[in-house]
């Protein structure tokens, strides 16, 4: 039985589900995990996780399909991503069998939480690792917690597949060789302040430039770029400080593959977005987000439109909805 929630109306907000998966990495290894119902959990105050941000975490989403069915989408490509963040931050690796079977499990028990085909929203499963355990100097924790809850979400930008400006940041996210390419938490404290600035100026959120020279693109707030430039090529970013969205990779193997577009990952200068029809923020949360403009040095520059979204940018949206939702065929 579905939960009575109007999931027409659902942002991107907490809500306590039923059940949660819990492991612990003691002596070596990680025990069998269980579904807990607390949503507290009880740590030392001294966690590396709480003062040297040694955490990292991940976001993927499960869609219910028109015959009722429930399906993740590429769980794998998110077991690998915590691995190379928990590596760069001296966590152990999560097995990638046990990474899928805790979000399946967590699935399993929060079924009802899944919404329903056609609503449009989807259910987000946020794993996470932190380091925990008596320590205090500077160094890897002596044990760690995996944990996966899931939490009912609509789109991330309020109005979901309508046009939002970003404006352009002063400040940095990550630094290139940092923790940039890693799903860490510190990235996201970095942000919180100039996302703070941006919303203020009316924009719903920034883009970093690089930190080096503050002349490419890097990221939306928390997604990906992509352009389609005026001859229908597929642009992205190419930084070590951009975390490799997995929507990012999948959109652009749709628009090689299902769209017969040329596809490149290459530096996108913020003094040359001309040469774009159409832009876009990517991820998980933000699946698609049409850019309607970006403000840069007190001048707006318009893409496709303020108020409509563009025709390529619509097409990458459908195919992708599509095969998430299970209308599209996936690839083999
Ligand atoms: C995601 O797209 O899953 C993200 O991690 C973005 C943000 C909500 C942190």
């Amino acid at each position: 039985m579905s939960k009575n929630i109007d999931w027409s109306k659902l942002g991107f907000a907490y809500m306590k589900t039923d059940l949660r998966y819990v492991s612990k990495w003691k002596d070596g290894k990680w025990d069998d995990g269980q579904l807990v119902e607390d949503n507290k959990l009880a740590i030392s105050e001294s966690s590396t996780a709480l003062h040297y941000g040694q955490q990292c975490f991940e976001g993927l989403k499960v869609y219910r399909t028109k015959d009722g069915k429930i399906q993740l989408f590429r769980p794998d490509e998110n077991a690998k991503r915590l691995n190379n963040s928990c590596r760069r931050v001296m966590m152990p690796d999560m097995p990638v069998e046990k990474f899928i079977d805790a979000c399946v499990q967590v699935v399993k028990a929060n079924a009802d939480y899944v919404p329903p085909y056609g609503t449009g929203a989807t259910l987000y499963l946020r794993p996470f690792v932190i380091g925990v355990g008596d320590n205090l100097g500077v160094k890897p924790a002596p044990e760690y917690l995996f944990v996966v809850f899931c939490v009912p979400v609509g789109p991330y930008f309020k109005g979901g597949m309508t046009p939002v400006n970003f404006t352009i940041s002063e400040y940095d996210r990550a630094a290139p060789y940092g923790t940039g390419a890693a799903k860490v938490g510190g990235n996201y404290a970095a942000s919180m302040y100039p996302h703070k600035l941006a919303v203020e100026k009316g924009y719903a959120d920034c883009i970093y430039l690089d930190p080096l020279t503050h002349t490419r693109i890097e990221e939306v707030g928390a997604a990906n770029f992509f352009g389609i430039t005026k001859d229908d090529k597929f642009i992205t970013p190419k930084s070590p400080s951009i975390l490799p969205s997995i929507t990012k990779y999948s959109l652009m193997y749709l628009a090689k593959e299902y769209l017969g577009m040329e596809v490149e990952e290459r530096d996108v200068l913020v003094d040359n977005l001309d040469e774009f029809k159409e832009a876009g923020a990517c991820g998980t949360a933000a699946v698609i987000t049409p850019i309607g403009g970006i403000e840069y040095k007190g001048k707006l520059h318009v893409f496709h439109s303020e108020k409509e979204v563009g025709p390529i940018t619509k097409k990458l949206y459908n195919t992708l909805y599509g095969i998430q939702f299970g209308d599209v065929e996936a690839p083999a």
